[in-house]
């Protein structure tokens, strides 16, 4: 298989580290690896597959000779930097939201629209983390009964905001319990033993641009305009792992037993239902895993054709590094790369 020069652009951050451990947990066929951060970490030392690599600071040429680059450092880094490695020739895998809801950038889950990959200008999008876990769960089903409307409540862990939350959520935490004030820097209020209905920044209409995403986004992956969807976005005090309580509402009826079924044999989908046996999908063991699970699936008493469910997966692989190597990869396996 032929390999190539990659980027990863934020590599000294949440996402890019995980980027490069997955890179080495696929055997991704890598001729080189060149690591980007801002002019903070210039310098820095990092090991990636017991080669220790110096982070550069990223910029406008930095993308010279490389096949793919990985970015995750924010929107507007994306949204400079992004143009000039496509330019350059690579295939850029974005993670931020610069370029998602562009009708030119293909937006993928590679279970569900590897496919559009082929028709990219540069740039191909990866969606948002809380949205990715709901379609992969939710396209299986609605390619055997069509969803009319998808009611969604998340419960999103701070490494979602990156590092400097994880730090946060531990420092405060410890805080709390020693009976000192909690000071929160990165979140509006305190997370230690809170939560925050407040991910990214509230709209004109009430939502926040979050809850928005996965409106808009789930609708383009899933190639579904007319979907009706509402969601409820909350920052919750776990450290990896996001969860979400869903409402699905089908063209006609569906039987949480149809719904195992088709679940059990979706690819990227592990079925963990058995809660008189306390087995049912949690974000402590998520966490570190490529699946997506979801469980207690149950008929939703407030409509006939509903079903509701509970959906959790590691934000940072699945929603965010894994789906963004499985873009890669899909691409690789039809030439496109
Ligand atoms: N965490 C998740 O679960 C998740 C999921 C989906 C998408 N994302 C998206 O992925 C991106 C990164 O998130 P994260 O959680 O990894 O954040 P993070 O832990 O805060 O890391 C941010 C990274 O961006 C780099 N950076 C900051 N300013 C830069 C600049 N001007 N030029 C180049 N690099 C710069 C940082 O480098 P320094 O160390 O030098 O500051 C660091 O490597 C965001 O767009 C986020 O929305 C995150």
């Amino acid at each position: 298989m032929k390999e190539l020069h990659v980027g990863i652009v934020g590599a000294t951050g949440m996402v890019g580290q995980e980027f490069i451990k997955i890179l080495d947990q696929r055997h991704f066929p890598v001729a080189s690896i060149h690591l980007f951060a801002s002019d903070k970490s210039a310098g820095k030392s990092v090991t990636v597959r017991q080669q220790k690599l110096t982070v550069q600071e990223t910029s406008e040429d930095s993308f010279k000779g490389l096949d793919l680059v990985f970015f995750s450092a924010g929107t507007d880094v994306s949204k400079h930097f992004a143009p000039f490695a496509a330019r350059a020739g690579a295939v850029v895998v974005d993670n931020s939201a610069a370029f998602r809801m562009d009708p030119d950038t293909p937006l993928v889950v590679p279970e569900i629209n590897p496919e559009d990959c082929e028709h990219h200008h540069g740039i191909i999008a990866n969606p948002n983390c809380s949205t990715i876990q709901m379609v992969v769960v939710l396209y299986p089903l609605h390619k055997v009964n069509p969803i009319k409307r998808v009611i969604v409540d998340t419960y999103q862990s701070v490494s979602g905001t990156g590092l400097p939350a994880v730090e946060e959520l531990k420092s405060t935490s410890r805080a709390v319990l020693d009976g000192k004030p909690a000071e929160p820097h990165v979140y509006p209020h305190q997370i230690a033993f809170n939560m925050l209905p407040e991910i990214d920044v509230f709209m004109e209409n009430g939502y926040t641009k979050e809850e928005w995403k996965m409106v808009t986004e789930t609708r383009k992956i899933m190639h579904a305009p007319d979907i009706a969807i509402s969601a409820t976005c909350v920052r919750v005090p776990s450290l990896i792992g996001h969860s979400e309580a869903v409402h699905v509402e089908f063209t006609r009826p569906m039987s949480p037993g149809e719904a195992r079924r088709i679940l059990t044999e979706a690819p990227g989908v592990k079925v963990q239902d058995e809660p008189t046996a306390h087995v049912y999908p949690m974000p402590w063991t998520a966490a570190g895993q490529d699946d997506t699970f979801v469980g207690r699936i149950r008929e939703d008493a407030s409509h006939p054709n509903g079903l509701a469910m509970w959906i959790c997966a590691d934000n940072v692989r699945k929603g965010a590094a894994l789906n963004g190597l499985q873009i890669a990869e899909a691409m690789m396996e039809r030439g496109w790369l």
